[in-house]
C-alpha cells in the first residue's frame, strides 16, 4: 500500500506546542506538510501565555528537514481564528487541513461551577473551533479541498464526574462537526472528531494506571489519516488511545409509535419505556433527514 503523504498541503495544528498537537505537527511535517504550529504557550488551565512551546514544535520540525511557523494567537477569540488562517495563507499561500486540539482544564463540579470557569473552557474548546475553522473553511471552499478534524472528549460523549464545562464543550463540538461535514460535503471538504485517550501534561493526574500504556504517539495515526486526501470519511467519530482505534456513533431506536393522530398519555410511555430504549434494530442516521424518514415512516403505518 502507498504512504500517506502530504506533499503540497498546508496545516493549521492548534494547541501544537505539547501533548498530542504537538505528535500530529511533527508527523504531518514528516510527511510533507507545511505546518502552522500554533499555541498560546499558558499553562494547562489556560492562564499564562509564551512563545516558548510552538516554537519548540517549530524549531524540532526544522531540524528534521520540515516546514513549520510557528503562531502564538489564542484560538478563543475571532480575531485569533482569523489570524490563525492568515498566517498559513501568508506563509503557504492555502490551507487544506484544522486540526482543532488547543485545549484547557477548569474541572469543577456543578454546583462550584463558576461563570468564569465555564466561559474560558467554552472560549477555548467550543467557540475557538468555531473561530479557527470558519476562516479556514472559507480558503478551503475555494480550493475545493479540506480535511477537518474536531478533539472531544469521553468525557462530554459518555460523561465524567466534574466536567460539565469541558463536558457540554467537547459535545457541542460532535454538534458543529456533524452540521459541518454536511456543508462541506459539496466542496469535498471532509470533517470528523476524535475523544483520544493519553498521557499528557492536561491528564498524567487523570489517568491513574492506565497513564503508561497510552502516549499521545498511539493517537497520531488516526488523526494522520483523517486529514489525508485518501480519507473520504466524514461525519464520524472515534475513541481513540493506547493502541485501540473504536468508532463512536449516536444510533436512533425503532421506539415505539402511539399510533396515527394519537396523542399518547404519560402512562402510555411508562407503560412502552423499554421498548422506546430498545437498541434492537438501531440505525446511524447521516442528518436529521433520516430521523425525519423514521417518523415519516412511522405516522404513514
Ligand atoms: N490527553 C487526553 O487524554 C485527552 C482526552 C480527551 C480530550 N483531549 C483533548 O485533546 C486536546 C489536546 O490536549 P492534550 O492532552 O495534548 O493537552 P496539552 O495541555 O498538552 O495540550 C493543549 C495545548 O493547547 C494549548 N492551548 C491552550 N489554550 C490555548 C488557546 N487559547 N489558544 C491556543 N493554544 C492553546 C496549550 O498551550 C497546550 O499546548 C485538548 O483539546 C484536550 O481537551 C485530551
Amino acid at each position: 500500500m502507498s504512504e500517506i503523504r502530504f506533499d503540497g498541503r498546508v496545516a493549521i495544528i492548534t494547541g501544537a506546542g505539547g501533548g498530542l498537537g504537538k505528535t500530529y505537527a511533527l508527523m504531518l511535517a514528516k510527511r510533507g506538510a507545511k505546518v502552522v504550529v500554533n499555541d498560546l504557550g499558558g499553562k494547562p488551565d489556560g492562564t499564562g501565555a509564551s512563545t516558548s512551546m510552538a516554537d519548540t514544535t517549530v524549531k524540532e520540525i526544522q531540524e528534521a528537514g520540515g516546514e513549520a511557523v510557528a503562531n502564538y494567537d489564542s484560538v478563543s477569540t475571532s480575531e485569533g481564528g482569523k489570524k490563525i488562517t492568515q498566517c498559513a495563507l501568508d506563509h503557504f499561500g492555502r490551507v487544506d487541513i484544522v486540526i482543532n486540539n488547543a485545549g484547557v482544564l477548569r474541572d469543577k463540579t456543578f454546583a462550584k461551577l463558576t461563570p468564569e470557569e465555564l466561559e474560558i473552557v467554552l472560549d477555548v474548546h467550543l467557540k475557538g473551533a468555531f473561530f479557527v475553522t470558519q476562516p479556514a473553511f472559507a480558503a478551503m471552499k475555494e480550493n475545493g479541498y479540506g480535511r477537518i478534524v474536531l478533539t472531544a472528549s469521553a468525557a462530554g460523549i459518555f460523561g465524567n464526574f466534574g466536567q460539565t464545562n469541558y463536558g457540554a464543550a467537547k459535545m457541542g463540538l460532535v454538534g458543529l462537526a456533524n452540521v459541518l461535514a454536511l456543508e462541506g460535503a459539496k466542496n469535498n471538504i471532509k470533517c470528523n472528531v476524535i475523544a483520544p485517550i493519553a498521557k499528557t501534561r492536561m491528564t498524567e493526574q487523570l489517568l491513574g494506571p492506565l497513564a503508561d500504556a497510552v502516549m499521545p504517539e498511539h493517537v497520531t495515526p488516526l488523526v494522520t489519516y483523517l486529514v489525508s486526501e485518501g480519507c473520504t470519511l466524514s461525519r464520524e467519530c472515534f475513541s481513540v488511545g493506547g493502541g485501540r482505534f473504536a468508532r463512536i456513533f449516536v444510533g436512533l431506536t425503532p421506539g415505539w409509535f402511539a399510533g396515527k393522530g394519537k396523542v399518547a398519555s404519560a402512562e402510555d410511555v411508562r407503560d412502552h419505556i423499554d421498548q422506546i430504549r430498545n437498541p434492537e434494530g438501531y440505525i446511524i442516521p447521516d442528518s436529521i433527514v433520516q430521523d425525519m424518514q423514521a417518523l415519516g415512516a412511522a405516522l404513514k403505518g
